[in-house]
């Protein structure tokens, strides 16, 4: 839509741009705390700290820490985290039993952080990469990521965390039919207000390499996804797997990762206009931490510019590694 204009100089787009005071009465997004969702990497063990290399300024926390963190995040104004496990080795199995295991280190920290923390949301991933001997999202047999078994595994996953007391769960493994899967499991099993943010336009993405490392599955991804994440060259695609999703029962649904991909967050909202969130993944947090580490970029100004830009892009919320420094930046300026 193109708003009428009078030709120069009875319009001067500059006016609107003349001082701190009119640009704040013409500005279209804002970025709050409300925005972000702060994705944690855990692990086992008494009171660790253990830094990501490939992530500076990210950790791996033990229980207690992570319960600390939860609070550190409330305190701030986060709404939600989202827990990722570091698994053992030797916990990662063909078939991925230690997934739906209702003591594993994911269950666990759920339920130690729903004890000290109440009011934040808990999210959850749902995929078996961290439980799989492979490093892939499914199980894998004779070479192929076979779908229906894995969703089977996928519902026993989600129960197991929505059990534990998860808010919100994640799938983030695209296998086909997992949806509706897990949400009429849900309702079947009572858990009627868990809700589902699924990764419904996952992409097949280079950016999530940092990741892997730091829930150690870099070393036992065997292969690509490129079966089941989606082609980054696809557009279309997109709109019916967030289409399909949200028929089978999401409540919302992700862009991942992020800013490569605002053409595809600006497509869901403008079509769907449910609750659309992106992913800042580990790959854009790293570069960016990076140039800011080397003096080649402002860390402060790059983190608060490519986080609004979510915002413009039509999300409704960032799972964002930056979630405690920039609600920091946001509440002191
Ligand atoms: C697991 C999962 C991945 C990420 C979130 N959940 C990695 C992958 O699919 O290989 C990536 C997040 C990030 O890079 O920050 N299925």
């Amino acid at each position: 839509m193109q708003s009428p204009m009078a030709p120069y100089p009875m319009t001067r787009l500059r006016r609107t741009r003349k001082s701190p005071a009119v640009r704040g009465l013409v500005r279209e997004n804002t970025l709050t705390v409300d925005d972000l969702i702060w994705p944690i990497f855990v692990r086992d063990g008494d009171d660790v700290v253990e830094p990501i290399p490939s992530m500076p300024g990210v950790n791996r926390l033990s229980i207690s820490r992570a319960v600390e963190a939860a609070a550190m995040a409330h305190d701030l104004g986060i709404p939600a985290i989202c827990i990722f496990p570091y698994t053992d080795p030797s916990k990662k199995t063909e078939l991925c039993e230690e997934a739906w295991n209702p003591e594993n280190l994911s269950n666990q920290v759920i339920r130690a952080i729903k004890a000290a923390v109440p009011d934040i949301a808990i999210m959850t991933d749902i995929a078996l990469d961290p439980y799989n001997a492979n490093g892939h999202d499914g199980i894998v047999r004779d070479g192929e990521i076979v779908n229906d078994e894995t969703v089977a595994a996928l519902v026993k996953m989600a129960l197991a965390q929505a059990e534990a007391g998860a808010d919100i769960l994640g799938p983030s493994d695209m296998m086909d039919g997992r949806i509706a899967a897990m949400r009429t499991a849900l309702e079947a099993e009572g858990h009627h207000n868990v809700c589902i943010l699924s990764y419904s336009a996952k992409y097949a993405s280079a950016f999530y390499g940092p990741f892997r490392d730091a829930v150690g599955a870099s070393g036992a991804l065997k292969g690509d996804k490129n079966t089941y994440q989606m082609d980054p060259a696809n557009s279309d695609e997109a709109m019916r797997l967030i289409q399909r999703d949200l028929m089978e029962g999401a409540d919302m649904v992700m862009v991942k990762p992020g800013m490569p991909y605002l053409d595809i967050c600006r497509r869901v909202k403008d079509r769907f206009g449910v609750p659309t969130y992106a992913y800042q993944v580990s790959g854009e947090y790293a570069m960016l931490q990076a140039a800011a580490q080397n003096g080649w970029l402002d860390g402060q100004k790059v983190m608060v510019e490519s986080l609004l830009s979510f915002k413009r892009a039509g999300c409704d919320g960032i799972l964002t590694y930056f979630a405690p420094e920039v609600a920091k930046h946001l509440k002191n300026g």
